[in-house]
This record gives structure tokens, sequence and C-alpha cells, in this order.
């Protein structure tokens, strides 16, 4: 077969990210740019992502990433054989800067578009770092989302269960919030967990005895809340405990719905090795990693964490996606409207 190279554009929440990505004729990956600019200093005042400060800040720097990334490839856009980008779901003004950019680009060098969704640049990443082969188990956890969906294909995606109300980063950064923790939450969240005991708070566990895969987080987002104004004002080590115990109770509610989730793949591919695969930015977490990886153990799976860089939001997982579908022979056309929702 032939290689296909593919420039992805990110621009759905903070970060402004451009990527070239190559699938060689053999099948093998090659990420020959990953170019990410973090927002993070125009939002880090407001303690969270101020929509109209992202799209603003994704279109200065717009150009310049797409061709810092294509320099770093050492091509030029003759050498591409599309353009992909997200489309959806996000913040709608950065979304239609990348969405928009992209389609000029594809317009003004006759290169095929690709409007990717962006759960879908998460859910396909492991078969850019290892080439997992279909179906697999995904558990995304993201800032927006928290979902099992069962990947089937490219495009053919089963949602087995998702959040009935915050996603698990959304968790994270919140609980960050209220202990004035600051920016970025999740990681923080982490890091003061690990100085503190797991076992000093009991917080609850919505869900737990339901057998359907839904996850909850608000109740205990709440507990975390209660238990903080309760002991105001906080010692470091009282932030460390509430954080240790909040990571804790993460971990109960993971390890139990990653058994259900597991058993029901075991179910339906009785005759298959059952493939585990996390993404989204929570699966940075090492705590969590750690859990996923002993229960991959325990349940004989094969099980892929991507490298971190490829676990946050990046242009590669568009760029791969657009490879993806681009190889299916999709094209997008340039009256492709970018979508705020759009479920897997
Ligand atoms: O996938 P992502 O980069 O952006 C979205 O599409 O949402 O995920 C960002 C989310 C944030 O909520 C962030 O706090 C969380 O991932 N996150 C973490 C960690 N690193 C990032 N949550 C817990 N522990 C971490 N180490
Ligand atoms: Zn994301």
């Amino acid at each position: 077969g032939q290689a296909t190279t593919i420039l992805g554009i990110e621009t759905s929440c903070d970060e402004t990210a451009a990527a070239v990505v190559r699938r060689h004729g053999n099948g093998r990956a090659e990420i020959l740019a990953n170019m990410v600019r973090s927002q993070f200093d125009e939002h880090k005042a407001f303690g969270g992502v101020v929509p109209e400060i992202a799209a603003r800040s994704h279109v200065q720097y717009m150009d310049h990433i797409v061709a810092q990334a294509l320099a770093e490839a050492q091509l030029s856009f003759a050498d591409l054989d599309g353009i992909a980008a997200t489309a959806g779901p996000g913040l709608i003004g950065g979304v239609l800067v990348g969405l928009t950019s992209a389609k000029a680009m594809a317009y003004a060098h006759g290169l095929p578009l690709l409007a990717i969704n962006h759960l879908e640049g998460h859910a396909l990443t492991p078969r850019l770092t290892d080439g997992l082969a279909f179906p697999y188990l995904l558990l995304l956890v993201s800032g927006g989302h928290s979902q099992f969906v069962l990947v089937k294909g490219v495009g053919q995606y089963e949602r087995w269960g998702s959040t009935i109300d915050d996603a698990l980063g959304e968790a994270f950064d919140k609980v960050a919030k209220m202990l004035d923790l600051g920016m970025p939450g999740g990681p923080l969240v982490e890091e003061w967990a690990q100085k503190g005991d797991p076992d000093r708070f009991s917080f609850p566990k919505p869900l737990l005895k339901e057998k359907r895969l839904d996850f909850s987080f608000s109740g205990l987002k709440t507990a975390v809340r209660l238990a903080a104004e309760k002991l105001a004002p906080l010692s470091d080590q009282d932030v460390a405990d509430i954080c240790a115990s909040f990571q804790a109770t993460i971990l109960k509610i993971l390890d139990n719905r990653c058994r259900l989730a597991l058993a029901r793949f075991e179910a339906e591919f009785p005759d298959q090795r059952p493939r585990f695969v996390v993404a989204g930015g929570v699966a940075a977490n090492k705590a969590i990693g750690q859990l996923l990886k002993d229960l991959a153990i325990e349940y004989e799976a094969q099980m892929v964490v991507p490298p971190i860089k490829l676990c946050t939001d990046n242009g590669a997982m568009i760029a791969w996606a657009g490879i993806e579908r681009f190889n299916l022979g999709e094209r997008d056309g340039p009256d492709f409207q970018a979508r705020p929702r759009w479920p897997l």
C-alpha cells in the first residue's frame, strides 16, 4: 500500500494543536510533528477556561502552529494527502476556528478535508500508538466525558455507559477549585494525594450497586465540599488527606465499573482475549493507570495506555483519526458544520 500523510488540527478546548502523522504502506504509524500550545496562562486567573479568550487565542496562534508542525515534519502542503480538524464536540468558538482554518487550507491547497469527532480522536489513539486491533473496550475519561465504549471499527462505536452528571476530569477540576489548588486541577489533586491519607475520609460511591455501566460523580464532589467546609481553615495535611481520600474513592468506583465492563466484554467475545484501553486526559493519572494495568493482568487483557502527551488533547490523534477515515475513502465537504455536541 501507499503511505498516507495528514495534518491534524485540534482547537476544541484550551490547546491550539497541530500535528503531522504518516501511516506507512506497511501499516506503521509515525508522528512526524506534534505541536501543542497550551493557553493555560491566559485562563489561569479566571480559574477555568474562558471560551471567548480561548477562541481568540486559537485565531492568533493557528497559522503559526501549523507552520511549526510542517517545519518540524520537514514537509510542505504539497506533501500532504489531506487535512483533518476537530469539528466537535467542544467549545464552539474554538472548534469553528480550527475547522474553518482547515477548510480554508484544504481549499487553498486542493486537499481533501476530514471533519473529526474529538472523541473519535481519543478512541482511536491506541491504534496510532500500538496498532491495536478491533474490537476493544475503551474507557474514555476526560474533562468533558466519562464513558465506556465498545470500539468495533472506525465509526463503529457502541456506548456501554456514561456519566449521568459530571465527567471524571471535571470532578478532579472542581475538587481542585474547592481546595484552592489552582490549575490544572487533575494533576494537582494527584500530586497532593500522594502526600495524604486515603483512609481519613469515607466519601460516597454513587451507583456502585447498580449493574449498568454508568458513572455519577456529583454526590462525591458535594461530599468533598462538605468535608472541606467543616474543617476550614484547612491545613496542608487536611488538603492532602482530602485529595488522597477523593482519589481513593475514584479508584474504587473505577475498579468496580471496569470489572463489570470487562466481564461484559468477555461475555460478548468469549473466544477473544479482552482488549482494554484508556484514553482522555484523566488517563494521565498514574494511580488510575496502575489500577487499570492491574485489572488488565487479572483479566488477562491486552491493555494500552497511550503516553501522556497523546492522552491529553493533541493534534496527532486528530490526524490519525483522519488517516483512518481517509483510508476508508471518507471525505468531508466544505459545508460541514461545527458541532458543539456530538456523541460518538
Ligand atoms: O482529554 P483532555 O485533555 O481534554 C478534554 O477533552 O476534556 O482532558 C482534560 C482533563 C481535565 O479535567 C484534567 O484535570 C484531567 O483531564 N487530568 C487529570 C490528570 N491530568 C489531566 N485528572 C486526574 N489526574 C491527572 N493526572
Ligand atoms: Zn479531549
